[in-house]
């Protein structure tokens, strides 16, 4: 697969101590490892050859290694976990692709870890997957059940994904509403990574209303693809909320460096 995605800078934006966040209970091992146990619906992960799902189709591939060097800075900086938002500009930057490419990843290392999708308005998280959600997240959101049923549980590794079913009437309200606070605090209690898939930023007040419920935001920016402009417009809303960058599909500009690498760290040829 044709593309390369890089983080930039987490570690220049700012004050990263999640020791200072007085929301933060401290986990115990006995804790998180106990969330990645049973009682969840099983999340069989499914994959075609040409997913963008790399974790699946090109484990030890460049792609793969982006995500790895990107986990090493989380885990830096909230050695205890986090709950992370991704968000872009726009719409179609990758956010979902590159949201779940990062749960896999943090789940990969051993860590228990939910992707949440809260993106109500344009889902894509059930598809990518291929998976037929049995319980959707919203109706844990609308306060209908309790949020350990819309939870899946992958069988071979800690990764937890709750995925919309069926679009929603008013996806803003449920959003802001307190049945969505109610979820992140219990995902916050149970798993050491929550990655929230979100809306665009821009076009919706939606992943302004997530950001103060998470820890972090990172913001994909799809190279080439997303104009300056809305990437300054997004910087200025997110102010210090905003923690690091996505670059995806950068392989596009920087197809000599990308070459190099690969060559570099793919198999020996005989
Ligand atoms: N780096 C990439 N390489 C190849 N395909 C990609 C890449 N990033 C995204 N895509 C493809 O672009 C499309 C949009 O990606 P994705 O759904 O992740 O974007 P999104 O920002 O979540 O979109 P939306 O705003 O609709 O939620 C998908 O078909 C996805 O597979
Ligand atoms: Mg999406």
């Amino acid at each position: 697969m044709n593309y390369l995605n890089r983080v930039s800078d987490l570690a220049s934006k700012g004050s990263l101590n999640p020791a200072l966040d007085p929301n933060r209970r401290e986990r115990s091992v006995a804790d998180v490892v106990g969330a990645s146990r049973n009682g969840f619906k099983p999340l069989p992960l499914k994959a075609d050859p040409d997913s963008t799902l790399v974790f699946a189709t090109e484990p030890t591939g460049l792609a793969a290694e982006q995500y790895r060097q990107l986990r090493r800075n989380l885990i830096e900086h909230y050695p205890e976990g986090a709950t992370l938002l991704v968000t872009s500009p726009a719409q179609a930057e990758g956010k979902t692709m590159n949201a779940i490419n990062l749960a896999w990843c943090l789940a990969e290392s051993g860590a228990p870890t939910l992707l949440f999708e809260a993106d109500l308005r344009r889902p894509a998280v059930a598809q990518t997957l291929r998976w037929t959600v049995p319980q959707g997240v919203e109706t844990a959101l609308s306060g209908e059940v309790e949020p350990k049923a819309v939870v899946g549980a992958a069988d071979h590794l800690p990764l937890h994904v709750a995925a919309v079913s069926k679009p929603v009437k008013d996806p803003g309200q449920l959003i802001k509403g307190a049945g969505t606070r109610r979820f992140m605090d219990w995902a916050r209690g149970q798993f050491r990574w929550v990655v929230v898939d979100a809306p665009p930023l821009l076009p919706a007040a939606d992943a302004l209303e997530l950001c103060p419920l998470t820890d972090a935001t990172l913001l994909v920016v799809r190279v080439r693809v997303t104009p300056r402009e809305l990437m300054e417009r997004s910087f200025q809303l997110l102010g210090s909320r905003l923690r690091g960058i996505i670059l995806n599909e950068a392989s596009l500009c920087w197809d000599s460096y990308h070459r190099y690498l690969a060559h570099y760290y793919g198999p020996r040829s005989k």
